[in-house]
């Protein structure tokens, strides 16, 4: 197991260099949906990036080499990941939103979902996007789309998504507050955000601190970019799946 929790933290150090050299904000106190955040600075923790949204030190981004690890054989029986994706109430056209999505571990089976919308497939790593092309290409699959994100904006069309979700990558954006208003932005009115994350709470989970939240943590900076939370779900052995919405305007 402990070679398993190496595996999240071992790699990608190469993809980092730029977050570490990322000119980080003041200390101004609070956020809200409509101003940007103060983000704090402080010493480096082993897998940190020494930037504090809210508390909570963001942690290093996993580089594609790590890529072995997200498609690793045993990871639907550990994680139950056949599950979430079952669990995801999804319309036959919706259009879905995958950010941070790696190899495409979970794009691929969501599109299956949606034989009449697609999947927009956003990562930073050019790297991570060329294996899912290279998937998409073998398999022939046409409704799963690459979109190359930049760390402040998911770049994706406005209004346009019914569902984003993200796994295993909120705890790693270098600033959360920015992607999660750019995600409020992609989202059509009632659209939901589905945010997976590796229980804070639950020393048990294996997996290192910096790579988990708390349900409290993740409530507090998705509600301070403008989100509703609806619900937290329990049903995966190690991850909490939090469900929030964009609320609609209210009605005159
Ligand atoms: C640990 S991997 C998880 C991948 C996938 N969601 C999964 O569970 O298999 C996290 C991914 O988030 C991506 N990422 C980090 N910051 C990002 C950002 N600001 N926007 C989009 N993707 C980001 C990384 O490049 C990486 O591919």
């Amino acid at each position: 197991m402990r070679a398993l929790v190496c595996g999240v933290l071992v790699v990608g150090f190469a993809a980092l260099s730029p977050l570490l050299a990322l000119a980080v904000q003041g200390a101004a106190s609070g956020a809200s949906a409509a101003e940007p955040p103060g983000y704090t600075t402080r010493t480096p923790s082993r897998d940190g990036i020494g930037k504090v949204y809210m508390g909570r030190e963001i942690s290093r981004v996993m580089g594609h080499l790590g890529a072995g690890w997200l498609e690793r054989p045993e990871r639907e029986r550990q994680e139950r990941t056949d599950l979430f994706v079952e669990r995801l109430s999804l319309e036959r056209d919706d259009v879905v939103a995958d950010i941070g999505a790696g190899t495409g571990y979970f794009a691929f089976p969501v599109a299956e979902r949606v034989p009449d919308g697609r999947v927009l497939a956003v990562d930073i790593q050019p790297e991570m996007l060329a294996l899912i092309e290279d998937r998409r290409a073998r398999l022939g699959v046409a409704n799963v789309e690459p979109v190359l994100g930049s760390v402040t904006d998911p770049n994706l069309p406005a209004g346009a998504v019914d569902l984003a979700f993200i796994v295993d990558a909120y705890h790693e954006f270098s600033h959360p507050w920015e992607m999660a208003r750019g995600i409020h932005r992609a989202l059509r009115p009632g659209g939901r955000l589905v945010l997976v994350e590796y229980r804070g709470e639950d020393r048990t989970v294996p997996i290192k601190p910096l790579h988990r939240m708390t349900e409290a943590q993740a409530r507090r900076e998705l509600e301070a970019a403008g989100f509703a939370w609806l619900r937290t779900d329990d049903y995966l052995p190690w991850q909490h799946v939090l469900v929030f919405e964009k609320p609609a305007p209210a009605a005159d």
